[in-house]
């Protein structure tokens, strides 16, 4: 027998009910925004990574799941969406004639990261990426998009909504110096990995879970503290702009995101519901990317969706109505015909219905009904053609009455809400 891959699972059942409450809604919720959707490749080239996320970052350094093709070239299925979506920007010229830009997406994203809690080695992210403006009014509405479609499950108990400002390439260098130089007294208490980091990527050991580190980082010199002035301007503005959207947000100024592309705004909307993995949506600008992979100088903002996480927060908040089937349809072979104009009509009306295929036993026919949790079941045999009715058994209450066409539809809008 062959067992799924580590980190990858299957979703069915009750749980693809939530999954679509999830599905349903984001497409309409991002169009009133002005977004449109994009449909982008799992594989691309490794180099879009690299160069997109940042050589130095966990998810290029071991988190990707990357091959060599035929012909030689490294392909990688895709760890997260943004430098796919500018890719295609870029590629087919999607900033002419020059305006703003909005795409939404979604789809599985692959991370060999140690599966846990709310993290999977295949998840789903939702996101949306804006091109085209510097306002940080775009960032406060990027934001509340995050903060008002999360919240629209009623979940908003379990989250938080955080951001900060990283800086741009003129302020951050001389915020990365004055870290390093307050981390290098701590050097022998760092864990092995933010040993490495501090050479390397040293912004994000403000981010690493060890207690040792979060220990030292405590009083670590802050990010907010060294911004230029554009940066400092553009968060201020950003922060009168999230109150004029009505949004609840705190300052969290060791956020610091695993991507390397951001600047400025940067931000997650968390939980502690979910043990380690705490973000459910995260995202930020990324002004400088689209150049970097070879476009015009236009600036980004975006976020993506764990939709995996959002579905486990919605399961601790609802129980989600499992209807899979409202009419169970049993006959025989004399009376398909009637039995198939019945269902058409059934499912024109929008219920869901199954047929019998196995014609001829009642007895079993119902059972099979009752497995499924079919909400009722109706019969067509002899006596009902004869008659001109339908025998209709409601299987909640065991109630079983013939019926005429035009009561059926009552009453099954009765049973089934
Ligand atoms: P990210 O923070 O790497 O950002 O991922 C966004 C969200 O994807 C996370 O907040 C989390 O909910 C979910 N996620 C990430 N890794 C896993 C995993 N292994 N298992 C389950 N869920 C996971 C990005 O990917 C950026 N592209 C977001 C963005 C868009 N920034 C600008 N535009």
């Amino acid at each position: 027998m062959f067992k799924k891959v580590k980190g990858f699972r299957d979703i069915f059942g009750k749980d693809t009910f939530y999954w679509q409450m999830v599905e349903d809604r984001f497409k309409s919720f991002f169009s009133k925004f002005g977004y449109e959707e994009i449909k982008i490749p799992i594989l691309e080239r490794t180099d879009l990574f690299v160069r997109g996320i940042g050589e130095t970052t966990d998810i290029v350094e071991k988190e990707m799941f990357t091959f060599q093709d035929r012909d030689g070239t490294y392909l990688s299925l895709r760890p997260e969406g943004t430098a796919p979506v500018v890719r295609s920007f870029i590629e087919n010229k999607l900033y002419e004639p020059p305006s703003i830009r909005k795409y939404y997406y979604y789809g599985p994203m692959f991370r060999r990261e140690r599966p846990q809690k709310g993290r999977f080695r295949q998840f789903y992210q939702v996101g949306i990426e804006a091109f085209g403006s510097v306002s940080p009014l775009l960032d406060a509405e990027v934001i509340y998009i995050l903060y008002s479609f999360l919240n629209s499950f009623g979940i908003n108990e379990y989250l938080r909504m955080e951001i900060n400002s990283i800086g741009c390439p003129e302020c951050r260098p001389n915020y990365r110096e004055k870290l390093v130089e307050y981390l290098e007294k701590y050097k022998s208490d760092l864990c092995k990995d933010c040993n490495n980091r501090l050479g390397r990527n040293p912004l994000r050991i403000l981010d690493c879970k060890v207690e040792s580190c979060k220990d030292i980082v405590k009083d670590a010199p802050l990010i907010l503290d060294y911004l230029c002035n554009d940066c400092a301007g553009h968060f201020e503005k950003l922060k009168e702009y999230l109150d004029d959207f009505g949004v609840e947000f705190v300052v969290n100024p060791k956020i610091v995101r695993g991507l390397d592309y951001y600047v400025k705004t940067a931000f997650e909307m968390v939980t502690d519901k979910l043990g380690a993995s705490s973000a459910v949506g995260a995202g930020g600008r990324y002004d400088g990317l689209i150049k970097a992979l070879g476009g015009p100088d236009i600036p980004g903002i975006g976020f993506a969706i764990g939709v995996d996480r959002l579905v486990e927060l919605i399961k601790i908040k609802q129980d989600v109505e499992y209807r899979l089937i409202d009419c169970y349809v049993i006959t025989f072979d004399e009376y398909v015909k009637q039995a198939v104009s019945l269902v058409n009509l059934l499912r024109n009306e929008g219920f869901n219905v199954t047929l019998g295929y196995d014609l001829g036993s009642i007895k079993s026919e119902m059972k099979k009904a009752n497995r499924l949790g079919a909400k009722t079941v109706l019969i067509i045999g002899e006596d009902e053609v004869k008659n001109g009715v339908i025998t209709l058994k409601n299987m909640d209450s065991g109630e079983q009455l013939q019926v005429t066409n035009d009561e059926l539809l009552n009453r099954l809008k009765k049973i089934i809400n």
